[in-house]
């Protein structure tokens, strides 16, 4: 893998990545003065348009309750993403993108306001040729969603016409059990149908998430080795250093096992686990990762307990420097029980992962954040190299989500000299210096294939459901009682009760 440069670049492979375009749209986003517009969708958006990436036509509508001029609404826009985007603000593209920008201010219950909003659709897109074509991203609290929802179907402005499509993209969380998530998905295909519906998982929209496949079935050689036979256990990590950064509204009533188990790392998995799809279409990849998700051994009652730690971070050093401890964070109750840390092995019953453990573990407040997936192979019989009493290290496929983004294999190699000495060795494959160029933020990826009607690399109703169903299990458990939940210092690696669910497989969690 190293020299780490790409040897050939099949256009087979360009038509594949590139097999659906944008089309000429209107965007409107709702919360268009929240952190998430702020903060990934007008970065995201932007850094599109320095690309040349977006649609030849293209309206973003920011919809919210503030009172304030297009000019204003720009103005602030420029500045968050001048702080945020990945590539330097020119003034000269900001000022060209902008000019698609338009602020529409009412409040999510006043339908006025949403035929309102039917004429600037209709006066932009005559202006611009949109072709009538409508996304709207609900960049809100889920309990926003079914007045917007119900608004934009009293309007009209959910139903296409003829010739033209309406799409909704919902943002997490996307409900808080599987009852919920049903009414929610219920509610939102009451007035969208499946295949307009776009459910963002941000993991989904990032390189490394979507090289997975690639990895897998573009290659020969990792196939015939990914399974039970082969491979010893696997370990998917997102990990970071940060609090909850005035989240804590909502993280407090979450906790880790909702706010990244649920989705992101239950994703990972499916794309790690899943069998080779019948193409690539959208449907029979997710008909893939379903399988993987009712695959789940489930974990229930006293299971649980033997399968998830959960934890909570005390105060303790960051970098050297002190940090609080959850309970004192602001807007977090000093008795919170909720999960900052979570630890579990799961077991995906099926002929390929028999006896595979998966270990999963998502933390706020280590020392260093990362995510990965990492595939440890099984050890070499203990004869020739592997006799002595100290055995040899395995084999570990890492696969890098960020930062860094790539892959690394991990081999034992003779260390040069006159005596035999085994080491252990990394061929490495950094996206950076083998593509030379940066790689996109999620939300490009994500926002662009919305606007192709490309669903692959959103979530589908029946998979939110699975990993709800999942997870249901493990919070109902812990309902039933709370002297099971630790604590650890921030700044360390988690509790001890983690290293020994591990270590009861021979594991040890991987540092990051
Ligand atoms: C979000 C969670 O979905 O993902 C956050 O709500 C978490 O709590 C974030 O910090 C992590 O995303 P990333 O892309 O920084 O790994």
């Amino acid at each position: 893998m190293n020299p780490a440069t790409p040897l050939t670049q099949n256009p087979l492979r360009e038509g594949i990545s590139n097999r659906l375009e944008p089309e000429p749209c209107t965007l409107v986003i709702f919360g268009a003065t929240g952190d998430l517009t702020h903060r990934k969708l007008i970065p995201a958006l932007y850094n599109l348009a320095a690309e040349g990436a977006l649609p030849p036509a293209i309206n973003i509508i920011g919809f919210a309750r503030r009172e304030k001029t297009t000019e204003e609404f720009r103005k602030e826009l420029q500045n968050s993403a001048r702080k945020f985007s990945r590539t330097p603000l020119s003034d000269d593209l900001w000022k060209s993108f902008a000019s698609s920008i338009i602020y529409h201010q009412s409040s999510f219950d006043d339908l006025d306001g949403y035929k309102n909003l039917a004429h600037v659709i209709k006066e932009a897109d005559q202006q611009h040729g949109t072709r009538g074509n409508c996304l709207f991203y609900l960049a809100v609290a889920p309990d926003q969603f079914p007045v917007i929802l119900s608004n934009l179907r009293e309007s009209g402005l959910s139903k296409a016409v003829e010739g033209s499509w309406s799409r909704v993209i919902v943002e997490k969380p996307f409900g808080t059990d599987l009852k919920s998530a049903q009414e929610l998905n219920s509610l939102v295909n009451e007035v969208f149908p499946e295949r307009d519906t776009y459910r963002i998982d941000h993991y989904l929209g990032k390189e490394t998430a979507q090289n997975i496949m690639v990895m897998r079935f573009a290659n020969s050689i990792f196939e015939s080795l990914w399974n039970s036979n082969h491979i010893d256990h696997v370990q998917i990590t997102a990990v970071e250093p940060l609090g909850v950064e005035g989240r804590a509204g909502y993280y407090d009533k979450s906790g880790a096992m909702r706010d990244m188990v649920q989705n992101h790392l239950l994703q990972l998995l499916t794309l790690t686990a899943m069998e080779p799809p019948t193409s690539l279409g959208a449907d029979a990849i997710r008909d893939e990762k379903v399988k993987v998700l009712r695959s789940l051994r489930p974990l229930k009652g006293d299971d649980v307990f033997k399968h998830v730690v959960r934890a909570q971070y005390k105060e303790g050093l960051i970098n050297g420097q002190p940090v609080p401890g959850y309970r004192d964070a602001d807007g977090v109750p000093k008795d919170s029980t909720t999960e900052t840390y979570v630890a579990l092995q799961v077991n995906i019953d099926n002929w390929r992962w028999a006896g595979v453990p998966f270990f999963i573990r998502t933390a706020k407040r280590v020392p260093k954040g990362g995510s990965e997936i990492a595939i440890t192979f099984k050890a070499v019989p203990r004869v020739l190299f592997n006799q002595n009493e100290e055995s040899l290290e395995q084999n570990v496929l890492v696969i890098r989500i960020q930062p860094d983004e790539g892959i690394s294999l991990r081999m034992s190699a003779k260390r040069p000299g006159s005596s035999l000495r085994i080491e252990q060795v990394k061929m490495d494959f950094h996206y950076g210096t083998s593509f030379g160029k940066a790689t996109p933020e999620a939300y490009e990826r994500l926002l662009l294939d919305a606007m192709s009607g490309d669903a692959t690399l959103f979530a589908r109703r029946d998979e939110v459901e699975e990993a709800w169903a999942f997870v249901d299990g493990i919070e109902d458990a812990w309902k039933t009682r709370s002297d099971d939940l630790t604590f650890h210092s921030a700044g360390s690696w988690g509790p001890a009760e983690a290293t020994a669910l591990a270590a009861r497989h021979g594991v040890i969690w991987r540092r990051i």
